[in-house]
C-alpha cells in the first residue's frame, strides 16, 4: 500500500528538477498527479515517468503567472481524477537578478507573479476543492534564500520570504478545515535551474555543489521530493504553518554556509582544538 493511495495532486513546475522528482515519487506512492508546467516536452516526459512508476498522471499546459493557468490546473485534477487532496506550488525561476538599482520594476513584478502570486492563487483555488473532501495538504517551494538573503537575488529572496509568510497566515485560516499549509526551503540543489548556465552542466554542478554545505555531497531533487512526500502524506497530519529546511546543514550557523570545504575545515583551527579560552592568552603561531 502506497503512502498516497487514492490521493490526487497538482504539482506546478513538474516538468523539471524538484517538481518532476516529486511527481515521480508521489506517483510511486499511489497518487494521481497533474503535471502543470509551461514546458510541454518536459511535462509529457514527466507523465511517462510517473506512469512507469505506477501512478496515474496527466499534463496540463500551465502558466502560473496567469490566474486562469493556476485555476485550470486545479480544475483539470478534479475533471480527470475526481478530487484534489494535494497541491504543490513549486514552479519557479531566478527572475530579476543583478543590482537593485538596475532592476526594472517590470522584471520585479514578473518575478513576484511566478514565485509569490502563483502560490497565493494555488492556495485560493485548491482550498475549496480540499474542503469538499474533508481536508488536504498545500505545499510550496520557498528557499533558504527566503530566510537569509543572497547577493543579486533581491526579488527572488523577497518573494521566497513572502512564500514563508503566506504559508503561516494561510495555515492559521485553513486549519479548521483540516487543510495543512507548509513550505519547503531547499538549499542548493542540482537542477536545470542551477546548472543550465554552468559550463559542464549537471556534471560540474554535482562536483561543485558538494562543497556548498557541510553535508558531504550535492543536494538532489529527490532530497526535496522526500520532504514533499512527508508533507503530502498523512504522516504529517499535525504539521502546519511550517517552513521545512532541507539544506544539508548550510543554514545551521557560521562556518556552515557558502564556503569551500577547505575554509570550513579551517574554522575549528581558528578556535583551538578542545577549548577556546580568552584571546589574550592565545599565542599566535608565527
Ligand atoms: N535548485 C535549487 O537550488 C533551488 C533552491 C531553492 C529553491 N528552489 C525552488 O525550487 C523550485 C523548483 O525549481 P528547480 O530547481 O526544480 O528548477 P527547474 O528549472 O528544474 O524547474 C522549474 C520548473 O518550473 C517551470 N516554470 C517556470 N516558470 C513557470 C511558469 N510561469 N508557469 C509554469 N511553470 C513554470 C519550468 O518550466 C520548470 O519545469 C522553484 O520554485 C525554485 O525557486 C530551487
Amino acid at each position: 500500500m502506497g503512502r498516497l493511495d487514492k490521493k490526487v495532486a497538482v504539482i506546478t513546475g513538474a516538468a523539471s528538477g524538484i517538481g518532476r522528482a516529486a511527481a515521480i515519487r508521489f506517483a510511486g506512492e499511489g497518487a494521481s498527479v497533474v503535471i502543470a508546467d509551461l514546458n510541454r516536452e518536459g511535462g509529457e516526459a514527466a507523465v511517462r515517468d510517473c506512469r512507469e512508476n505506477g501512478g496515474h498522471a496527466a499534463f496540463q499546459l500551465t502558466d502560473v503567472a496567469k490566474e486562469e493557468g493556476v485555476k485550470g490546473a486545479v480544475e483539470r485534477a478534479v475533471k480527470e481524477f475526481g478530487r484534489l487532496d494535494i497541491i504543490y506550488n513549486n514552479a519557479g525561476l531566478g527572475g530579476a537578478v543583478g543590482q537593485l538599482e538596475k532592476t526594472s520594476a517590470e522584471n520585479w513584478d514578473r518575478t513576484f507573479a511566478i514565485l509569490l502570486r502563483a502560490v497565493f492563487l494555488g492556495i485560493k483555488y485548491a482550498a475549496p476543492e480540499m474542503r469538499k473532501v474533508g481536508g488536504g495538504s498545500i505545499i510550496s517551494t520557498a528557499s533558504i534564500a527566503g530566510i537569509r538573503g543572497a547577493a543579486g537575488l533581491h526579488a527572488y529572496c523577497a518573494a521566497k520570504a513572502g512564500v514563508i509568510s503566506l504559508t503561516r497566515s494561510a495555515a492559521i485560516e485553513l486549519a479548521k478545515d483540516k487543510i495543512r499549509v507548509n513550505c519547503i526551503c531547499p538549499g542548493l540543489i542540482a537542477t536545470p535551474l542551477t546548472y543550465n548556465r554552468l559550463p559542464g552542466g549537471e556534471q560540474t554542478a554535482t562536483q561543485l555543489f558538494a562543497g556548498f554545505q557541510p553535508w558531504p555531497r550535492t543536494g538532489r531533487p529527490e532530497d526535496i521530493a522526500a520532504m514533499a512526500l512527508f508533507l503530502a502524506s498523512d504522516d504529517s497530519e499535525f504539521v502546519s504553518g511550517q517552513a521545512m529546511i532541507v539544506d544539508g546543514a548550510s543554514t545551521s550557523g557560521m562556518g556552515a554556509g557558502n564556503l569551500p570545504q577547505s575554509s570550513q575545515a579551517a574554522t575549528p583551527s581558528m578556535l583551538g582544538d578542545e577549548w577556546s579560552g580568552p584571546s589574550f592568552e592565545v599565542k599566535r603561531p608565527s
